[in-house]
């Protein structure tokens, strides 16, 4: 059994998460950084009250800050009853429980929420989506990260659509990192070969790393 969902679900991990999830050093941090899906993490209000400032794309950003809280608490409380459903299917060690699970959404959202409205005032918010990255420059980052979008949904999303995501990504910047490579499924998505091969052949260098975060 795996999770169920429509549509993309607009859950969102804190700074530290991604910190564990990309292998981000205080070196990367400094970076100039572009959070691809990054919905309602609390990744960029996190970054920018440690000083540094982050730009985070999502199509969610077209709505209000009402709205986005609205479609969260209309989602959680079933995923939360799917995932306590089928226990055995998670690794309880970052997130304790369910419950703390959800209480960790949470308050990566009310961050979110807090920060919102000056950081799209700022720029720091832009609506936008793959695979186009409408009107950002080649190569006006160093660092683009995806976390908890390309590969999970691969059931919503071909292969083309990975690749040419995956492509964009390095127009825009120098380096990308996604995570995870599984789906909802949790089993490896069936994109990684092709999308690597994708890469390869265009001479980008391609590295899988383990890194410090598992929760499915
Ligand atoms: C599960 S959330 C993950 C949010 C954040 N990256 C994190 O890990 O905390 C997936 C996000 O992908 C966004 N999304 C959906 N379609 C997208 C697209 N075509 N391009 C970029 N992001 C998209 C959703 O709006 C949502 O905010």
């Amino acid at each position: 059994m795996s999770i169920k969902v429509e549509s993309v679900v607009p859950f969102g991990r804190s700074l530290d998460e991604y910190q564990k999830v990309f292998n981000l050093s205080e070196g990367d941090l400094t970076k100039r950084i572009l959070g691809v899906g990054d919905g309602p993490a609390s990744f960029n209000a996190e970054m920018m009250q440690r000083g540094y400032s982050i730009t985070s794309l999502d199509p969610l950003y077209k709505f209000s800050a009402e709205e986005i809280e609205r479609q969260f608490y209309g989602v959680v409380d079933g995923i939360i009853q799917q995932v306590k459903s089928m226990p055995d299917n998670w690794v309880w060690t970052y997130h304790k429980s369910p419950d703390d699970l959800r209480e960790n959404r949470e308050k990566s959202l009310k961050r979110f929420v807090g920060d919102y409205e000056l950081g799209k005032r700022q720029g720091r918010y832009r609506i936008g989506e793959l695979p186009h990255l409408r009107g950002i420059e080649d190569k006006s980052y160093d660092l683009a990260l995806c976390s908890h979008f390309l590969f999970l949904y691969s059931d919503h999303f071909d292969c083309e659509f990975h690749q040419a995501a995956i492509q964009e990504m390095l127009r825009v910047a120098t380096e990308i990192r996604v995570f995870p490579l599984l789906t909802l499924g949790r089993k490896k998505s069936v994109y990684v070969e092709p999308v690597i091969q994708m890469l390869q052949s265009n001479d980008f260098d391609v590295t899988i790393q383990k890194v410090a975060y598992e929760l499915q």
